[in-house]
């Protein structure tokens, strides 16, 4: 174990408790998301959990305790664990010691030293309830630059600065093993033509998602169902949109011209608010609606002038077999 200061990329051990400390600002979330979620306790989701609000200062007793409860369990249990909180005093940082002591785990200091200016800085972007006053994060930069000298004698078995830790290397390999995973480099499967759905609409959806085998709906494009309950969407793969070889999902509303039309009408969906207002309701006169039947707005416009100069009984005909093309498919 080191006494004096760690020498570059110091290896930590493979299971400790490893204490973040540093004012807010000081980057100790960002560092934290190099080690996978599980591993990270952090103060401010303990916060949410408790309180609906990260930020919710009044709440913090209660996500410390929570926060004690979690460190004590995953120490009897030897899992590698990292606490992100600011850690700045004595008092915060006891009982964290003092469980992995009771379980004869190493206790690790990680120490963010990011310049005060630097941490006041990054205040500015951040949201009303995740903002800390200017104040406050001058007092807890101080106390980090003060706790420094004492921190081996509170139990902390290696004393190391954030700087220093090849935390980088480890980050990028997971990163890169979860993409592999993704594109079916491991040798599974991956996620195949679910990449481009995850692109578009966000990994959340991919569970309610399902590839339609042999539905005409889409005039011979692929078609998938998401589905929840009585409530479901469907969605059509379009290749070669625009000419342009893009790809491109629609997704099915109800036919804006005719009610009791029997075609299959769609609109274009980017993202998934566009599911969003699909579901609900907005998308339905969207001006790209397109319908198997009666086409889009255009030829719909289009269609109503010439019924003002002429009833044109052929263009009626096309209609007519253009919807028992649809309804056929
Ligand atoms: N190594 C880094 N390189 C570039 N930017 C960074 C780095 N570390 C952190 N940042 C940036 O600084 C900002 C604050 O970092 P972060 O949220 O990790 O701070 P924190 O110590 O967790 O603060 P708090 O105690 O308020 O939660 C983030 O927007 C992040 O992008
Ligand atoms: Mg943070
Ligand atoms: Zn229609």
């Amino acid at each position: 174990m080191t006494t004096d200061l760690s020498p570059l990329y110091p290896q930590l051990p493979e299971n400790a408790l490893i204490v973040l400390i540093g004012a807010s600002g000081a980057g100790k979330t960002t560092l934290a998301r190099t080690w996978p979620a599980f591993q990270v306790l952090s103060l401010d989701t303990l916060r949410g959990w408790v309180s609906d609000d990260e930020g919710c200062q009044e709440a913090s007793g209660d996500a410390v305790d929570a926060l004690h409860l979690l460190v004590d369990r995953r120490m009897a249990r030897r899992r590698n664990t990292v606490v992100d909180a600011t850690n700045v005093t004595r008092d915060a940082r006891a009982p964290l010691v003092a469980a992995a002591k009771r379980h004869n785990m190493p206790a690790i200091a990680v120490v963010l030293g990011t310049p005060e200016a630097v941490c006041l800085a990054r205040q500015v972007p951040r949201p009303d309830n995740r903002t800390v006053p200017a104040d406050t994060v001058r007092v807890q930069h101080q106390l980090m630059v003060h706790s420094h000298q004492s921190l081996r004698a509170e139990g902390f078995n290696e004393v190391h600065f954030a700087e220093n830790l090849y935390r980088l290397e480890p980050f990028l390999r997971r990163l890169g093993e979860a993409r592999d995973a993704d594109l079916g480099l491991d040798g599974s499967n991956g996620l195949g033509d679910l990449l481009l759905v995850r692109r578009v609409f966000g990994p959340e959806i991919l569970p309610l998602w399902q590839w339609k085998h042999r539905s005409g709906v889409a005039g011979g494009d692929r078609v998938a169902e998401i589905r929840l309950g009585q409530l479901h969407l469907t969605l059509a793969l379009r290749r070669d949109v625009d000419g342009e070889g893009d790809y491109a999902f629609d997704v099915m509303v109800p036919c804006p011209f005719d009610p009791e039309c029997r075609g299959y009408a769609w609109a274009p969906a980017d993202n998934i608010t566009s599911l969003h207002r699909a579901l609900t309701g907005p998308l339905d006169n969207h001006e790209d609606v397109v319908c198997s039947v009666h086409g889009g707005f255009d030829d719909v416009d289009q269609e109503a002038d010439e019924h003002d100069h002429d009833d044109d009984p052929e263009g009626r005909a096309d209609l007519e077999a253009q919807h028992a093309d649809a309804v056929r498919t």
